[in-house]
């Protein structure tokens, strides 16, 4: 038989030329009927609706039939039809199936029922084949695509930085090494100290936890760029909001100040909520009607937002602006605060902010997404510009209803002599970080930049609970499965 090509799902849901023949392959949701008709829905990951296949029983044989089990994977030639069924518009009439992947429906884990989040962790491996987890492949690329647009179109150029490296951006000592050293058999120095010498780079390195250091010397001649890596964190936080290995996106602008700052990030995440709007419907509206479900047993008052609703407001609305001390004066008059309900008290400026805090600014008080500025200098990294009343920095946090932080930046510290006192004082390698520091000897200028959580943005985006559901393979303490 002649082969004619493969039309994905999507393209064919969308289809009214009916009476044409196509081909479609992909793998069986499920299959049901009786022994004059059955309807096989498919899925090839192209939409978040399956194709009806409609089957004649009595054309095909009995051991054919059987074979077209859940997981099986199939290829089906028809003739495209008007659909009668409900939930659909189109489907296909088989004149010829053929089973591609037999699949052991007894030995298959996913069956045609509702499984628990959890439980499709523990199967990274096939949830992909799950309705929310394609709705999640499928949102996710949008934005990555949408990220990487909205740069272009501003002239930002897309930079590589090391994901190995020798340097702690943040400071927070919160880092994976990485050795080619005889873990059993160490050499060591003399004093007894590890000797890097004799490692691979003949010094000590670990995964990155940020590019911006790099970023900002690629910044310092292309006036616009942006990175969007993976970054590593070996803190042990295991939160619905934390990940161990996670992807930022980092731009960095030279002549930049921290409203120009406030100003692109609230744009960009703006602009990437309107991508979803607009390209993602339907996996949207499926999402929407999972967190709906799941939150029925909620109480009401702890409910969100219906999730297009949510996104809607959030496009549609400023973001407030206001300093870490004002938001501390709010915090400290707070109802939380007096009937000391915070699982972390503050305590008065210097206090660093937990989610708990972040979500009371957004959700309780303000009701909108929120830009803290001005924080404590002590609680921030050191490459913040510093204020001039001594205490405060030009950082930022973008907080947002039900994640907390989604971005945190700043404006630099632009002076050779201020950000070399600041490394002095933290006790920083200046000898070895004689790059950055070149920046600020050679042609230096104000710049800013900041780092937007890939899967904080997407978590808000799907509505989904739990960082571990928007990233197919999580790092998390204790686990590197798959
Ligand atoms: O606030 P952070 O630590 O900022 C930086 O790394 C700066 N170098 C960014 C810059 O100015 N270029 O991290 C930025 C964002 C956070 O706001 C949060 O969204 C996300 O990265 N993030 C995490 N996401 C998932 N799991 C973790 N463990 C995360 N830690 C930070
Ligand atoms: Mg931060």
């Amino acid at each position: 038989m002649e082969q004619i090509r493969r039309t994905k799902v999507a393209a064919i849901l969308r289809d009214t030329e009916y009476g044409k023949e196509v081909n479609v392959k992909g793998w069986v949701r499920t299959r049901r009927g009786n022994k004059f008709v059955n309807f096989i829905a498919l899925n090839d990951g192209s939409s978040i609706h399956n194709l009806q296949i409609v089957a004649d029983v009595p054309k095909f044989s009995e051991e054919l039939i059987k074979r077209i089990t859940t997981g099986s994977a199939i290829s089906v030639t028809g003739v495209l039809a008007e659909s009668s069924g409900s939930g659909q518009s189109v489907e296909v009439q088989a004149t010829n199936i053929e089973v591609i992947g037999d699949c052991n429906a007894d030995e298959y884990p996913l069956q045609p029922k509702k499984h628990s989040l959890e439980f499709l962790r523990d199967i990274a491996h096939l949830r992909f084949r799950t309705n929310i987890f394609g709705a999640i492949t499928r949102v996710r690329h949008s934005m990555i695509f949408a990220v990487h647009k909205f740069f272009s179109e501003k002239g930002f150029y897309n930079i590589h930085t090391p994901i190995i490296t020798a340097s702690d951006a943040e400071g927070a000592g919160e880092m994976f090494r990485v050795t080619t050293l005889d873990v059993n058999n160490i050499p060591k120095t003399e004093d007894g100290i590890v000797d890097f010498s004799q490692d691979f780079f003949g010094k000590s390195t670990n995964l990155t936890v940020s590019g911006q250091l790099e970023g900002e010397l690629a910044a310092l001649a292309m006036s616009e760029i942006y990175t969007f890596g993976p970054t590593f964190r070996a803190e042990n936080s295991n939160t619905a909001r934390h990940l161990a290995e996670f992807w930022m996106i980092e731009p960095e602008m030279a002549f930049y100040d921290l409203d120009d700052n406030m100003d692109l990030a609230e744009e960009f995440t703006k602009y990437l909520l309107n991508y979803a709007l607009d390209n993602c419907k339907e996996d949207l509206e499926f999402l929407s009607n999972r967190q709906q479900e799941e939150e029925k047993n909620k109480k009401a008052e702890d409910r969100s937002m219906e999730l297009i609703e949510k996104l809607k407001f959030v496009v549609e609305n400023d973001y407030v602006r206001l300093t870490y001390s004002e938001a501390i004066d709010i915090l400290m008059n707070s109802k939380p605060h007096k009937k000391n309900k915070f699982q972390y008290p503050i305590t008065g400026f210097g206090s660093d902010l937990q989610a708990e805090h972040e979500r009371y600014l957004v959700e309780k008080h303000f009701k909108k997404p929120v830009i803290l500025t001005d924080y404590p200098m002590s609680i921030k990294a050191f490459y913040m510009k510093q204020s001039d009343d001594g205490r405060t920095v030009r950082a930022m946090d973008v907080l947002f209803p039900q994640i907390g932080e989604i971005i945190g930046g700043s404006q630099r510290e632009e002076s050779y002599d201020k950000l070399l006192e600041r490394m002095r004082v933290l006790d920083l390698p200046e000898k070895e970080m004689y790059w950055y520091l070149d920046t600020r000897r050679f042609g230096s200028v104000p710049h800013s930049g900041f780092g937007l959580g890939f899967e904080r943005l997407m978590l808000f985006v799907s509505g989904m609970g739990n960082i571990r559901d928007v990233i197919p393979f999580p790092r998390t303490p204790k686990n590197a499965e798959f």
